[in-house]
This record gives structure tokens, sequence and C-alpha cells, in this order.
């Protein structure tokens, strides 16, 4: 299937990133958020942000034409309606059911019969995400990594229902954006969250337990197991009110105990310690006052 347009919802940590991917690789991307001031902070990130094409630019990646005919291809909404002429939906909405439910069950709505339906959940099986939806075999998980601008894999999630023809069109996109795409069957966490859930699960309970501090297991981390950044650095860069739903989920789906959020986590979201996302107090390394080594 031909894809020229795609709607990207929510952009936030990952919505910019990915809207940013999909206009360098010559798509037109509308990124729909329910406020302004949160599509101006996407906009903000895609030019200037640590990623953006500002910095590309000064590295000599890309020429300022280049990066000015990237940002013409993308636009800015608040009206749902709007991505009603786009062949492709890419959610990448918070990380709870019902907010994705609500905006797939509008989409629907609002949508062509032809338009793909994307999600970039973490964890949230996409049987039950198709289930607000009267498009199951249109209907695919679309796992980005973060950031979604530098990282190579794309965990393309088969929903029971998912046709082939939608899995090689998402396939293809990825690839033609220089993704590595892997497909997996559908499951809570699929195979990427429900592997590294369990891995910082694990490290917040330790750290409750006193076996570790946290500098130290990020250091031993990286340096036993050649992980490019510890669990709590990661956790900082995914977002630990992310996390915490994520964890919520799988412990929900599973009942598996290690997949159960500690109380520690819930303590810094309850505070606001939401890691490196705009409007947070700071993360992990914050909450505890431990300066990060540079
Ligand atoms: N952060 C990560 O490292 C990471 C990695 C892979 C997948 N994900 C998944 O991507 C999704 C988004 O995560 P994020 O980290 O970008 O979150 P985020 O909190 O940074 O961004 C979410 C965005 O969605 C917007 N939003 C809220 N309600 C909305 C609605 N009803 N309609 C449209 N937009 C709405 C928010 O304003 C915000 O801009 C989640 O499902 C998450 O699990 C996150």
């Amino acid at each position: 299937m031909q894809v020229s347009k795609v709607g990207v919802v929510g952009s936030g940590v990952m919505g910019h990133g990915i809207a940013m991917s999909l206009a360098r690789s010559g798509f037109t991307v509308v990124m729909y958020d329910i406020k302004d001031e949160f599509l101006a902070k996407g906009m903000e990130a895609i030019s200037s942000g640590r990623f953006g094409l500002k910095g590309m630019v000064e590295r000599g990646k890309m020429t300022g034409d280049e990066m000015n005919s990237i940002l013409s291809r993308i636009s800015t909404t608040t009206e749902m309606g709007a991505l009603s002429g786009c062949n492709l939906i890419i959610e990448a909405a918070p990380e709870d059911r019902k907010i994705k439910g609500e905006i797939f069950s509008k989409l629907d709505g609002i949508c062509p019969e032809s338009t793909l339906f994307a999600s970039n959940t973490s964890g949230i099986m996409i049987s039950d995400l198709a289930s607000f939806t009267k498009r199951g075999d249109r209907f695919v998980g679309m796992h980005w990594f973060n950031p979604p601008q530098v990282m190579k894999l794309v965990e393309i999630v088969r929903g029971p229902e998912t046709s082939g023809e939608t899995l090689e069109t998402i396939v293809s996109i990825s690839t033609r954006m220089g993704k590595t795409p892997i497909t997996v069957n559908d499951g809570p966490g699929f195979f990427t969250t429900r592997f590294i859930n369990s891995w910082l699960m694990e490290a917040y309970r330790l750290l409750e337990y006193g076996v570790a501090g946290i500098r130290e297991i990020d250091e031993m981390s990286r340096l036993a197991f050649g992980f490019p950044m510890g669990p709590f650095e990661l956790s900082d860069l995914i977002g630990l009110d992310t996390m915490l739903h994520v964890a919520e989920y799988m412990f929900e789906e599973t009942k598996e105990p290690a997949y159960a959020p500690p109380t520690v986590l819930k303590k810094l979201v309850l505070s606001g310690y939401l890691g490196k996302k705009a409007g947070s107090k700071g993360g992990w390394y914050d909450f505890y006052g431990i300066e990060v080594k540079k």
C-alpha cells in the first residue's frame, strides 16, 4: 500500500522523534496533540533538541535548505479531524489503555477505511487496542525506541487479525527510514518490553533492599555487561511515569512478581520525578541528590 501522509498522535518524547524521522524520509507528517503548547515543545525539540535538525546542520550532516524542507513537511494540529487525510496513523500518546482506546475509537470514525493504524505502545496488547476499532486487519504495533531519530530497531507487532499487506507496508516504511524492522507476535510487553522490564524492576528492588546505590548499579551494568547505560540512566530517559504504567500493566496481565513495580518507583512518580522529560523535576539521580558523573 502507498503511504505518503502520516499522522502522529502525541508530540512528547517519542511522538516528535517519530515525526522527525518520517519527515526526513520524505513523508508528509501531521502531528496532533491536545494542546498547542505541547506541539510547540515538540517542534522546538525537532529543531533545536539534542537530536534535532539544527545540530545536524551544525555538524555538517545536512544543509540548511534540507532542514527547511524537512520542517516544511511537518504540520501540527489540535484538531483530530486534520488526520482524516492520512494513509497511516502512528499513535504515541501516554501508556494508558483508556486514553489510547478513546483515541483509536475516535480515529476509526474520522479516517477512511483504508487508513492503517499503528500504536507505539510499549506493551499494551495490540489485540486489545485494535478492539477499539473495526479495522483489526489494518492495525499493527509499531514499537520504536528512544530516541526514535537514532535507534535502529522497530519492533513490529502482529495482532491476531493484522493482515499480511499491513505488515508489509509497515516493514517497508521502516526500512525506507533506515530502520531494522523485526516482527513479533502479540502478548503483553511483546519481546523487548517484557525482557527489559523485569531487569529494570529488579534493579529498583536491589536499590530498595540496599544492596547497591543508583550510581553503582548503573556503573556495574556498563562495566560488567557492556550495556551503553545502566537501568537508572535508561529509566530517566524513558520517563518514570511510562515505566510505572508499563510495569503495572505487565503485572496485571501476567501476575508474575518479577514485573510488579516496587514502591520506590511509585514514590518518585507521585512526587513529580518523571525523568528527563519536559516539566519533570528530574529523575532517579535528582531525587536522591546524586551528581551525574560526566
Ligand atoms: N519514552 C520511551 O522511551 C518510549 C519508548 C518506546 C515506546 N514508548 C511509548 O510511546 C508512547 C508515548 O510515550 P512518550 O514517552 O512519548 O510519552 P510523553 O508523555 O512524553 O508524550 C505523550 C504525549 O501525548 C500527549 N497526549 C496526552 N493525551 C493525549 C490525547 N488524548 N491525544 C493525543 N495526545 C495526547 C501528551 O500531551 C504528550 O505530548 C507510550 O505508549 C510509551 O509507552 C515510550
